[in-house]
């Protein structure tokens, strides 16, 4: 039988993790990513597709999210950071805008007690400046609710932009250094990272689009500058925890280097 996803309408009801039935594959011990970030794309197109309007994707991507913290959960990620709203998606339509942020504000109210059953902690990183009050108030009231947990960090990233979050740190460090609270010479990698939205937020790991799309568009720049990079076909609204696990998949595969190097010629050749 196929599971019954979430959808918009359904009134809370309370579900396991595993509700689907579905499991994770045997990831190895400790391989799994500690933080992922999801670009949580193209709502638009799938809607368009379907003869419906750009909102109505944006509605059926609610149940994706919970689909892909429930499999994060079950994966043993973390670490969540998700890209709800840009800095940048003040530029469509007034509608449009007004749309995402009602909607931001009641996926969170809807939402709220389930992720808190499920040990998620909820933290914002964004901006204030043109963000809805309401919007705030509800992003404040579930950290506070989740304050205490500890399965995973979903940070929700509204009114997020990487630039602006530099700018916001800088401004901050500047102000320090100008009243002679700080040495110019003290500031360091580690201390432009306390000054970010999230100050304790690790860096990200493995960094995951949907919709095709093979661009930052300006997410967590800072915080991915080691991250491994996987772009996914599949436009949001039929997203699920399968591609988030095909994506760590992809990401074990992978050779992170940092920087360093093995000599190992081939004895072969
Ligand atoms: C992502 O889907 C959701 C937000 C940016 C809020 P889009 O609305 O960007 O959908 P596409 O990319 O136009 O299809
Ligand atoms: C990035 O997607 C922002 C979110 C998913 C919230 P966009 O759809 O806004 O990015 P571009 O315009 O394709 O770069
Ligand atoms: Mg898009």
């Amino acid at each position: 039988m196929t599971p019954k996803p979430f959808t918009h309408r359904d009134a809370v009801p309370y579900r396991p993790v595993d509700w689907t039935g579905q499991y994770p594959p045997a990831f190895p011990a400790g391989g799994v990513p500690n933080h992922v970030a999801v670009v949580m794309d193209g709502n638009g197109r799938w809607a368009n597709r379907r003869g419906l309007t750009r909102v109505e994707g944006h509605r059926a991507g609610e149940a994706a999210l919970l689909d892909v913290v429930a499999g994060a959960i079950q994966a043993g990620v973390k670490h969540l950071s998700v890209y709800a709203f840009s800095t940048e998606n003040w530029s469509r339509s007034p509608d449009e805008v007004r749309f995402l942020m009602g909607f931001n504000r009641a996926v969170l109210h809807r939402r709220r007690d389930q992720l808190n059953e499920w040990g998620v902690r909820v933290r914002w990183a964004g901006r204030k400046p043109r963000l809805w009050g309401s919007v705030i108030k509800e992003l404040q009231f579930a950290e506070q609710l989740t304050a205490e947990n500890d399965v995973l960090t979903l940070t929700m990233c509204v009114n997020y932009g990487g630039r602006v979050e530099l700018v916001d740190a800088m401004r901050s460090i500047a102000d320090d250094v100008a009243a002679g609270r700080l040495r110019a010479s003290a500031v360091s990698e580690k201390l432009i990272a306390r000054r970010l939205y999230q100050p304790n937020m690790p860096d990200v790991d493995l960094f995951v689009r949907s919709s095709g799309e093979q661009r930052t568009s300006n997410f967590l720049l800072w915080e991915s500058a080691y991250a491994e990079y996987v772009f996914l076909d599949t436009l949001w609204p039929d997203f699920t925890r399968v591609d988030l696990w095909d994506a760590i998949g992809r990401y074990l595969s992978r050779d992170r280097r940092f920087g360093g190097a093995v000599d190992s010629p081939d004895s072969s050749s």
